[in-house]
């Protein structure tokens, strides 16, 4: 074991850095570095798991599935609770591994942690209230039932933006409704999700029923999970390009599929709006995560006669935002996950720029180091505009404005995507006129910030299909079977 002081952690026992599969940690024979995203530095050498350390986790999750599915759902839960109580206390520690390999604010890691967990209690209390039905049969002689029972191993591949959270919320429902699981987190984060599964033993959570196999080789694990005959279900959080790849792999099998893709979220701002409301709401919709948030706001659309009153405003918040390192105090937004992913924000900077864009802060990497991007704001922008067409997934706003309610929602559907919109209004007309016009998955209306373990999150259009989180969330870990009971009389 290697010295890993640097966390500074109570419980030195999280930080783990092999595949668990099976109840145990598996050591592979090479390792790949993971690095601070701040410093560049090596923070540790995990496992590279590859094609042979998925299958032995998709077969243990499939040895697992019988016992765990016929375990009565309330024992399920109670296994889950304490899973969840343990995540709770050792939060701090979590929050700094987060913070170290992610890069993101601690008390913004810290607030992962704790809506990551929110899930595992969420789900460990709905997994008693899995229901089925009688229908009435069309025969004197019949009866006819529907019951509903786990899909079989789920399998998954989650990403680095949310190291705790996404696989915490397609694990927790998959456990719920009685799935065993695999999952791959992302290479660039994977010590949260060991130390996950660390905290997953020691609640008790039966040997092979939640498996983390880590590797850099998203290929040859992503081949396995996505067309291996013992996989029922494949989900995905992450990019609408991979995420279209991977539906295509699945058809040979014929899984069910999950789906969180790409967003590109309109945040619009009518004349009636509370303008201070809405530039807070904007504010935190768009930088937290340094805009690395599938959720976020990319693009603001203004009422013209507000739009110098919200920029003004806007822009002044932006300015005081403070960049650093995710441990120092203060810090408000930490650096982007790689120096690709900051030469790309800033090559769409540059294009919107030169399309006649007008920067009116930021626009450069910072000094701070090749993996910080200044926050930025552009005016003058369009919908022809890199800016307004992609999903930045970093800390850029485009500004645009409209001149009326249609344009405005017509603006706002203008994109293949349709996770998450969010608008400010004070009537009630138009927030229904417009909440049912978007054609987005979620929308925040007066919010900012909508996620949450209660409600369904998920997207419409290329953002992918299936809900996770709330009620919803349990249907797509469950298959319905018809029960057609004859000779009755
Ligand atoms: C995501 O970026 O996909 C997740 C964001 C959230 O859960 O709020």
């Amino acid at each position: 074991m290697e010295n890993y002081s640097y966390f500074s952690l109570n419980d030195n026992k999280l930080i783990q850095t092999d595949s668990f599969i099976d109840g145990g940690w598996y050591e592979s024979k090479t390792h790949f570095n993971v690095n601070n995203p701040v410093t560049g530095q090596t923070i540790a050498k995990v496992s590279n798991g590859s094609k042979r350390e998925a299958e032995c986790a998709v077969q243990a999750a499939k040895r697992a599935f019988k016992s765990w599915s016929k375990m009565p759902a309330h024992e399920r839960g109670k296994i889950m609770r304490k899973w969840f109580d343990l995540i709770m206390q050792h939060q701090d520690d979590l929050s700094r591994i987060l913070t170290i390999e992610q890069g993101k604010p601690l008390a913004e890691a810290k607030g992962e942690i704790a809506y990551g967990a929110s899930f595992i209690e969420w789900f460990s209390e709905e997994a008693k209230r899995v229901y089925g039905d009688v229908i009435s049969a069309q025969s004197q002689n019949q009866r006819i039932i529907v019951i509903k029972q786990a899909v079989g191993v789920v399998a998954a591949i989650t990403p680095w933006n949310f190291p705790c959270a996404m696989i915490a919320r397609k694990a927790a429902a998959a456990l719920a409704a009685g799935c065993t699981f695999v999952v791959r987190p992302a290479e660039k984060t994977p010590l949260t999700a060991l130390a996950m599964a660390e905290l997953a033993q020691r609640a008790g959570v039966p040997k092979g029923v939640f498996n983390v196999v880590v590797g850099e080789d998203a290929n040859a694990i992503g081949q396995v999970f996505t067309t291996h005959p013992d996989v029922a279900k494949f989900t995905f959080t992450g990019s609408t390009a991979v995420g279209k790849l991977l539906i295509s792999q699945c058809a040979s099998t014929v899984k069910k599929v999950s789906m969180e893709l790409g967003g590109n979220a309109p945040f619009i701002v009518f004349k009636d709006a509370d303008i201070d409301a809405a530039v807070k709401g904007a504010i935190i919709s768009k930088y937290r995560n340094a805009g690395q948030t599938c959720v976020c706001t990319n693009r603001i659309l203004v009422d013209e006669s507000i739009l110098k009153e919200f920029t003004d405003k806007f822009v002044e918040a932006v300015s005081k935002l403070k960049l650093g390192d995710g441990l120092s105090d203060n810090t408000d937004i930490g650096p982007l996950i790689s120096t690709k992913a900051v030469q790309g924000i800033d090559d769409l900077v540059q294009a919107s720029v030169a399309q006649g864009a007008k920067l009116i802060l930021g626009g450069k990497v910072s000094q701070l180091g090749s993996q910080f991007y200044q926050p930025t704001v552009l005016t003058n922008v369009t919908p022809q505009m890199s800016v307004a067409k992609h999903e930045i997934f970093g800390p850029v706003t485009p500004i645009m404005s409209f001149k009326t309610e249609d344009e405005a929602i017509s603006l706002g559907n203008d994109t293949q995507y349709g996770l998450a919109a969010y608008f400010y209004s004070r009537d009630i007309g138009v927030i229904w006129r417009v909440a049912e016009g978007l054609d987005f998955g979620m929308i925040g209306i007066n919010e900012g910030i909508i996620s949450n373990a209660v409600a369904p999150f998920g997207g419409v259009k290329q953002s992918g299909n299936g809900r996770e989180g709330s009620k919803y969330g349990l249907d797509d870990y469950l298959e319905i079977k018809y029960l057609c009971m004859g000779d009755i009389l």
